[in-house]
Order: structure tokens, then C-alpha cells, then sequence
């Protein structure tokens, strides 16, 4: 597939066969992935691949974490629809800033700028990973809904740095039409 048809034909699947990821193919998702550009070239990126036995612990433990919320009075959005996706998916990469402040925090000024650049870098290294999926026949999901459940998941995880995302993969089950775009002429403008 040429790039612009592989970026044309991209869906966020949210249906999809239990089947494995191959070795091989999550290792070309990740080389594509870190070969994003970022800023410096600081490669401000970290991922923590979840799969098997694994993958049904972590979605328990973002269940955990939703509900949590709900008890603290937090309205958990999308998240339990997300759980349930994730749920069906085999493989699943959490992605990680290693130079960014945790979101709850107060930050500098400087501070900001920084995590502003550096996520800037981790989306584009987002974005070639679901395209080289896409380009693979594999499905994925972006996902922040794991939000809800900070706190649980990055301790389970074993990680004390700033989470960005997380990324379901999986053959999909359903062949999504396009969503709908804004034209050009509403969010660009020549000067
Ligand atoms: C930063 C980001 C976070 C997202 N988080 C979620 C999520 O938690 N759950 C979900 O179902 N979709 C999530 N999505 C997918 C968006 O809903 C989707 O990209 C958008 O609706 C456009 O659809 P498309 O990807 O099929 O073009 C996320 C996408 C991005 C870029």
C-alpha cells in the first residue's frame, strides 16, 4: 500500500478476532514506531507490550481502576466501552513518556514546553505505529480511556513515568466506514 492509502484507509476498530499478532509483525509496528522524528531526537518514547495471560490481568485491572473512579464520583466517560474492546483484543502496547511530569502535577513553564515537544514526538511515533498496522492488515485502537485508570495501571505495569496511551492491536472484525472530517476550509486558512 502506498502511504496515502494506507493513511485513506486507517479505521480505529473497535470489533475484533481473537487471532494472535506475529512476532514479526508487532517488531515491524515498533521499528516503525522509532522511527518517528522528535524533537532533539530526544526519541522520548517507551512501550510496554502486554499480551496472553497478561492482557486479561491488565484489562482487570483497568475495570479495577474505572470502578474506582466511579467510586470517587469520577464520570468514567467511554472508558467501560474501551475495557470492553480491549478486552477482545490479543496484544496491547502502553506507551510512556520518560521526561514528562505526572498530569496531576503543578508544572513550570519550562516544564510545559517540554512535555508539550515531547508528546508532539511520542504521537507522531503513535501514528507510525497504527499506520504500519494498517499496512500490515492489523487492526488497532488508540487509546486514552486508560486514563481512568491511571494510577492502577501504571503500577501494575511497573512504571513510574508520565503514560500517554495505549494501543490495542488485532485482526479486525468489522470494516468501519470513514469517519467524518472537518473540510480543509474549516481548520486551515492561508495567509
Ligand atoms: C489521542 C487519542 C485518544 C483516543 N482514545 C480513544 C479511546 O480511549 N477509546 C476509543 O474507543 N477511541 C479512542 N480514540 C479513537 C478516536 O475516537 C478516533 O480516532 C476518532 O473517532 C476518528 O475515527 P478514526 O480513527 O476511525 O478515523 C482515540 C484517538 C486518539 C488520537
Amino acid at each position: 500500500m502506498n502511504t496515502l492509502d494506507t493513511i485513506a484507509t486507517r479505521r480505529s476498530i473497535r470489533k475484533f478476532k481473537p487471532d494472535p499478532i506475529p512476532d514479526e509483525a508487532l517488531t515491524a509496528i515498533l521499528t516503525a514506531s522509532i522511527q518517528a522524528p522528535s524533537s532533539k531526537n530526544r526519541q522520548p518514547w517507551r512501550f510496554v507490550v502486554v499480551q496472553g495471560d497478561k492482557h486479561t490481568e491488565m484489562v482487570r485491572v483497568m475495570r479495577q481502576g474505572i470502578a474506582n473512579a466511579k467510586a470517587r464520583g469520577d464520570d468514567p466517560g467511554s472508558s467501560e466501552h474501551t475495557a470492553d474492546v480491549m478486552e477482545q483484543v490479543p496484544l496491547t502496547v502502553f506507551v510512556f513518556n520518560p521526561f514528562g511530569m505526572h498530569p496531576w502535577l503543578a508544572r513550570s513553564i519550562e516544564q510545559n514546553f517540554y512535555d508539550v515537544v515531547n508528546i508532539q514526538s511520542i504521537g507522531a511515533a503513535i501514528q507510525n505505529m497504527v499506520l504500519a498496522a494498517q499496512d500490515l492488515g492489523i487492526g488497532s485502537l488508540w487509546i486514552c480511556d486508560v486514563f481512568e485508570a491511571y494510577e492502577e495501571l501504571r503500577q501494575w505495569l511497573g512504571e513510574e513515568s508520565q503514560m500517554i496511551a495505549a494501543v490495542s492491536f488485532g485482526y479486525a472484525d468489522e470494516r468501519p466506514a470513514a469517519r467524518p472530517r472537518k473540510p480543509i476550509k474549516q481548520v486551515a486558512r492561508w495567509v
